[in-house]
């Protein structure tokens, strides 16, 4: 039988997160958005490129939550998106709100699936979907590290002219300014960046990397980013339908992993058919130590502030 993956949210993210995943003919789809008509069209139109594209996928558009019975995934990308001058924070009450409603109507049709949380600000989010859902934490799984890791992974290869297939990265920490890249664990064909670019390059493209949700924001003035945030979900989507065991750097909710316990952070993940099926613990200097809780002391205000 094939795999069902419901999007809610058809706005930029959930319609392109849509068309990746069945371009890689990954499971059947189900758009799901409230307003009405943009899912049932951006639905039908994927659906119709699919015997161009040679895929075997069907895609349904609907405004309707019974058709999102019996999902195996749910990705969750509804709310509102960051105008410039917006951080993310900035959209926490809206989205927060606009969460419950949605976490308790898909768990309501799919008491098995496993979510994965890609709308802002996202470790409250994700919190936030995990609080409501009372699913297992391996369940609840907050995207935002294969994004960040992927902007990082992208100006190392620009910087080094090299394939991007040759870069590997990890961007540990909340998906905000906090967040905390690690050019100690980011390779080069196995070669450590920090022995190919010199140390001021670094922090500019370590700079990059935070500000480079913002970067696309300031550019689109209209919204945010929305190719390489499906992407990442997609990648995490396919890692868990195909029981991978990919690690992954994903949010987490941890219980005294790296030290924390309670909230969701940014942390190296194996994932699997069963969502998160370990939390990789990695050895990290006192420095990088200090910036993850750093990362995770602006995650529990948000949390606070929603009461989650
Ligand atoms: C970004 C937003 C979507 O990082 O969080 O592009």
């Amino acid at each position: 039988m094939r795999k069902k993956v419901t999007i809610v949210g058809a706005g930029n993210v959930g319609a392109t997160t849509a068309h990746w995943i069945a371009s890689k003919e990954l499971a059947d789809v189900v758009l799901l958005d409230v307003v009405e008509g943009v899912p049932q069209g951006k639905g039908l139109d994927l659906l119709e490129a699919m015997p161009i594209e040679k895929r075997d996928c069907h895609i349904t558009g609907t405004n309707d939550y019974a058709d999102s019975a019996n999902s195996d995934i749910v990705v969750i990308t509804a709310g509102i998106p960051r105008k410039p001058g917006m951080s993310r924070d900035d959209l926490l009450q809206t989205n927060y709100k606009i969460m419950s409603d949605v976490v308790n109507k898909v768990t309501a049709q799919s008491p098995n699936c496993i979510l994965i949380i890609v709308s802002n600000p996202l470790d409250a989010m994700a919190q936030a979907a995990y609080r409501q859902a009372k699913l297992p934490r391996e369940r609840v799984i907050g995207m935002a590290g294969v994004l960040d890791s992927a902007r990082f992974r992208t100006f190392i290869a620009e910087e080094l002219k090299v394939s991007v297939e040759n870069v590997t990265a990890f961007v540990l920490g909340g998906h905000g300014d906090t967040m905390v890249p690690l050019p100690r664990y980011s390779t080069v064909a196995g070669i450590p960046i920090t022995e190919l670019i010199e140390k001021s390059r670094l922090e500019a493209i370590v700079q990059r990397t935070r500000d480079g949700g913002a970067e696309i924001v300031k550019h689109l003035k209209t919204g945010s980013a929305f190719y390489a945030p499906s992407a990442a979900a997609t990648e995490m989507v396919e890692a868990i339908l195909k029981d991978k065991k990919k690690i992954l750097p994903c949010a987490a909710y941890l219980e005294g992993e790296y030290g924390i316990s309670g909230y969701y952070v940014g942390v190296p993940c194996k994932l699997g058919e069963r969502g998160i099926e370990q939390i990789i613990q990695i050895k990290l200097t006192p420095e990088e130590d200090a910036a993850l809780k750093k990362s995770a002391d602006a995650v529990k205000e948000l949390c606070k502030v929603i009461g989650v």
